[in-house]
């Protein structure tokens, strides 16, 4: 039976791709990769992590199909229907393209990532049939706290991973260590005495790092943060905030 595998690549450096995951992206025909825009700089940092490990790597861009914005109310709809979207199109790549499948997942597929969740569409739509496995990755988290030479919880306590939209509710919520990834923006108003450890673009030549109290790093926050998207013409950030 064909495979279906989802493979963690990393954060962004070549390096940091796992021997295990290597071997998975010997083993299928060919990856199917999202293309957001024309210029998808991820699409252009994938190509290069496969030219290093996979240089004849056949890759079937698929040119991802547009969210609903409309009603900011409905996210979770509006996210249901564009992956069932996806998994439309790919399910009509796999279909016309035989041999085993390839995802390249940024980071480890586990977190904030759907890859898993639409393979799991596609197998349900039940034209494809396949085998699939998931092949974890290194994640900007753990890149993030290697950066910054920190453990990430204090000692026996948790750690909540959420979101920039969803920090504030975190905050008002009581949690004091707190893991954000998907930040459209800094939004610290009112945490001025917080800790951050932040880091931005890791493992790639724009990596930039921040650390401190807010109300003393913030102006340095910011303009790493523009400077980050100036240079390389695109910032993703993940921080971690403690009270
Ligand atoms: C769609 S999520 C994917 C997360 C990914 N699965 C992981 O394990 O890192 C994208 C978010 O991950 C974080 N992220 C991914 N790569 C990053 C990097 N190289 N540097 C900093 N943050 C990164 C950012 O918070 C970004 O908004």
């Amino acid at each position: 039976m064909r495979r279906i595998r989802v493979i963690g690549i990393g954060p962004g450096d070549p390096d940091q791709v796992t021997l295990e995951a290597i071997a998975a992206m010997h083993s299928v025909a060919y990856f199917v990769v999202a293309e957001k825009a024309d210029d998808d700089q991820l699409l252009a940092a994938r190509q290069a992590l496969l030219a290093r490990h996979v240089p004849d790597a056949k890759v079937i861009a698929v040119r991802d199909p547009e969210r609903d914005r409309a009603d900011p109310a409905d996210y979770q709809g509006a996210v249901t229907d564009w992956h069932e979207a996806r998994a439309e199109a790919y399910e009509r790549v796999i279909l016309d393209h035989p041999g085993d499948v390839g995802f390249l997942v940024w980071g480890d597929p586990a977190f904030y990532d759907s890859t898993i969740r639409i393979v799991e569409r596609i197998l349900a739509r039940g034209q494809v049939e396949a085998e699939w496995d998931v092949i974890p990755g290194i994640s900007s988290l753990q890149l993030l706290a290697a950066r910054h030479r920190i453990v990430l919880h204090e000692i026996g306590q948790p750690i909540l991973v959420t979101t920039g939209r969803k920090l504030r509710e975190a905050v008002d919520a009581g949690a004091d260590n707190i893991l954000v990834m998907l930040s459209a923006r800094l939004d610290l108003d009112g945490l001025e005495d917080w800790q951050i450890w932040w880091g931005a673009n890791l493992g790639t030549e724009h990596e930039a790092l921040v650390a401190g109290r807010i109300g003393d790093v913030l102006g340095e926050l910011n303009e790493s943060r523009d400077a980050v998207k100036l240079a390389a013409g695109w910032v993703m950030d993940a921080y971690l905030l403690r009270r």
